[in-house]
């Protein structure tokens, strides 16, 4: 299975996204299932945010994991930016664990860039890391000058991770962000890594992508994702509420594509050949 390693921890390249997940009673015990299948298939990251649903993400997968060996699991949440002050993040964080059900997160974002001073937030996160309540702390939705300027604070270059939206139809972090982290040898997180279910219908379907898919015996979805962590510095985290895309994905973590197979897709999806404003969601 291809991973990477993000502060001291080695994980499957492809973890679970929770986002929209717990909003609907009716498929609330679906949703579970997908996190359990997806972690009896190997996955051990979950991603979540004290955003998702205002808590109703969290709730669900404490719901999800109460069986589940800690240990085993590798928890990602973030912290609001009108939350991620001195005098609020903290308050923000223990709702957060007590909602997950946890005493301490595995990775703790900051989820955008907000009017907090960045050196405030990172203070706040380094004394939350001191105290245990996370292991590591890490960024969202930053772009490279964003990074650039995170790494000039004092204890700015323990970011242990930045996540951004990335996927076969959005490359534009290739042109800069991406070979710079991986200089730096900081991890990157794609989120929206399936096209947020192929929304305009032009990943899944296209030609290459499936005669890939066939050759591997595998969905388009997967070998979507397989793209995604080719680097060995990226986690993707799918999100999926229903049980069997759930195994599927983490399963792509197993699926290397050739340099042939890569090119192919260039050619289909080119790489960015200027610097595109970060794509957001
Ligand atoms: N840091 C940030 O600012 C940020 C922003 C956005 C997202 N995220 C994180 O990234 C995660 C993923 O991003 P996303 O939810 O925007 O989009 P996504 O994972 O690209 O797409 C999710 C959609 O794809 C479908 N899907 C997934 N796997 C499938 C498969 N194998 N076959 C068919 N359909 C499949 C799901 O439907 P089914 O339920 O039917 O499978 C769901 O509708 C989020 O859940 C969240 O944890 C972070």
């Amino acid at each position: 299975m291809n991973e990477l390693t993000i502060g001291d921890t080695t994980v499957p390249a492809i973890g679970l996204g929770t986002w929209h997940m717990g909003d609907h009673a009716a498929t609330r015990s679906q949703e579970i299932k997908a996190i359990q299948a997806g972690i009896d298939a190997g996955a051990r990251v979950i991603d979540t945010a004290e955003m998702y649903g205002n808590g109703r993400s969290e709730n669900l997968i404490g719901e999800a994991i109460q069986t589940i060996n800690r240990d085993q699991l590798f928890i990602i949440d973030k912290v609001l930016p009108s939350n991620a002050s001195a005098s609020r993040l903290e308050h923000s964080l223990d709702q957060s664990l007590k909602l997950v059900g946890t005493d301490h997160f595995d990775l703790y974002l900051y989820h955008w860039r907000g009017a907090v001073p960045l050196s405030e937030t990172v203070e706040t996160l380094q004394k939350m890391q001191q105290k245990g309540k996370i292991k590591h702390w890490g960024v969202s939705n930053f772009d490279l000058p964003d990074m650039q300027e995170l790494l000039a604070l004092p204890g700015g270059d323990q970011v242990a991770a930045n996540e951004d939206l990335y996927n076969i139809g959005s490359r534009g972090v290739e042109y800069s962000l991406l070979p710079w982290q991986r200089d730096h040898h900081i991890p990157f997180i794609a989120y929206t890594p399936v096209g947020a279910g192929d929304e305009r219908g032009r990943l899944t379907t296209n030609q290459v992508v499936n005669e890939i898919a066939a050759a591997h015996h595998a969905t388009p979805w997967q070998i979507i994702l397989a793209w995604a962590i080719r680097d060995g510095n990226t986690l993707a985290i799918p999100q999926s509420g229903d049980p069997k895309h759930a195994v599927d994905n983490v399963k792509a973590a197993n699926i290397t594509l050739s340099a042939d197979e890569l090119a192919q897709i260039d050619t289909e999806f080119p790489k960015p050949t200027s610097k595109q404003p970060l794509d957001i969601r």
